[in-house]
């Protein structure tokens, strides 16, 4: 029997794409149909890359192409993905504008235990003594810090009537407003989350939360990359990202890894900056020795080789450590060089909140309007 390609192409006409009302022909699927004797090659390309989809496709082409045309033709089918590229949706911001908070900035690393929730807590008091209205949403469903480090783990946020709706009241420190996931579970339990579940969560802790009005709201994300980022980072309208790493190699690893996933189309959010903690050791008692133990100046060099701003570095000191486990964060400590170090990333991740605002076109929810109290913020 001699195969015809119209004859195929007929046949084919009578597989229909899922959720497009078309056929396979109609849709250009069909790339390409070869013919040798009695062998067929089908060249199409499908949007929906899964597994099963691929394997479904193929055995349709098998099916018709056997039943309608030729039940001996030898056929091989060669499946292209190509998923319709994500749209770039430029400096769109997601998620519903939040009244009243004028910026949300995430904290996140890559890898775990680079001093995520150490700088948020420093970032977060340093703020509040420039004058700016400050909250943390500690958004860290595996391992929420937030109430240790600011003293106030045994607390439980009280319901405020505003307005006949009752809403949680963030328990404030050192002027900064504080909601975590951990003051909803036990302590110990371990608590395993999907994304969605995280996201929801959070989002009744922002809009289910009376926080008032509000400069900065930081955001400490749990260590990683995936599904729980992606769900956040999707749900709520977030100003721009400050990625902490370590100078070590690993973490500048996945400090890349956390940069590009900001970047990526589906997410889309501004990275701040860089900053690199646990930079040198300084030992208290030799203040002007730097010892570089985990490498020098990696976050540096990684945030010029991804063309971000490097916002700062803070060494690893003890009284850093010590005064995160005692819940009191180490920036409070006055005239001391570790405020000093805190004082200029502060700055920098000010400069670029405004900078970004100013480049990018505002929405509600990423207006900063006030530069009260940060008279210390110097302009580029
Ligand atoms: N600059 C520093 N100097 C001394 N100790 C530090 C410094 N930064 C962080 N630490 C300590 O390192 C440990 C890990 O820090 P932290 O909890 O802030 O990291 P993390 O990135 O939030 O961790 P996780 O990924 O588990 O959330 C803590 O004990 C903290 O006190
Ligand atoms: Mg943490």
């Amino acid at each position: 029997m001699k195969l015809d390609k119209k004859d195929i192409l007929k046949a084919l006409e009578n597989i229909t794409v899922p959720g497009e009302g078309q056929n396979m022909v109609e849709s250009g699927a069909v790339k390409n149909i070869m013919v040798f004797g009695d062998e067929v090659v089908v060249d199409i390309t499908i949007s929906n890359p899964s597994l099963q989809a691929r394997k479904k496709t193929e055995v349709e082409i098998l099916k018709v192409i056997h039943e309608k045309v030729y039940n001996k033709a030898k056929i091989t089918v060669n499946v292209k993905v190509d998923a319709p590229a994500a749209k770039p949706k430029a400096n769109e911001i997601k998620g519903k504008p939040i009244p009243g908070i004028k910026n949300i900035i995430a904290v996140a690393s890559g890898k775990g235990g680079v001093g995520k929730s150490t700088v948020t807590a420093n970032l977060a008091v340093t703020l509040a003594k420039m004058g700016f209205k400050v909250g943390i949403l500690d958004a860290d469903i595996y391992g929420p810090s937030m109430p240790i480090m600011f003293d106030v783990a045994q607390e439980k946020p009280l319901a405020v009537n505003i307005e006949g709706k009752s809403k949680m009241k963030p328990i404030e420190n050192y002027g900064v407003k504080l909601l975590s996931i951990g003051f909803f579970t036990q302590p110990n339990q371990a608590v395993i989350w999907r994304g969605p579940m995280a996201a929801k969560a959070l989002n009744q802790m922002i809009f289910d939360a009376h926080w008032g009005e509000l400069d900065f709201m930081l955001l400490d994300l749990p260590p990683g990359t995936g599904d729980i980022h992606l769900s956040i980072m999707q749900s709520l309208p977030i100003t721009g990202a400050v990625v902490v790493s370590t100078p070590q190699e690993v973490a500048l690893a996945d400090a890349r890894k956390g940069v590009a996933m900001f970047q990526q189309d589906s997410i889309n959010v501004p990275v701040l900056g860089i900053v690199e903690n646990m930079a040198y050791f300084t030992p208290e008692e030799l203040p002007n020795n730097k010892y570089y133990i985990f490498g020098k100046e990696g976050a540096k060099h990684l945030s010029e080789d991804l063309n971000v701003p490097f916002l700062g570095e803070i060494p690893l000191v003890q009284s850093i450590r010590e005064a995160g486990d005692v819940g009191r964060p180490a920036a409070l400590q006055t005239a001391t060089a570790i405020e000093t170090a805190f004082e200029e990333l502060t700055k920098n991740v000010v400069r670029e909140v405004v900078d970004r605002n100013k480049s990018l076109p505002p929405t509600e929810a990423i207006k900063i309007t006030t530069m009260a109290g940060c008279s210390a913020v110097k302009k580029k």
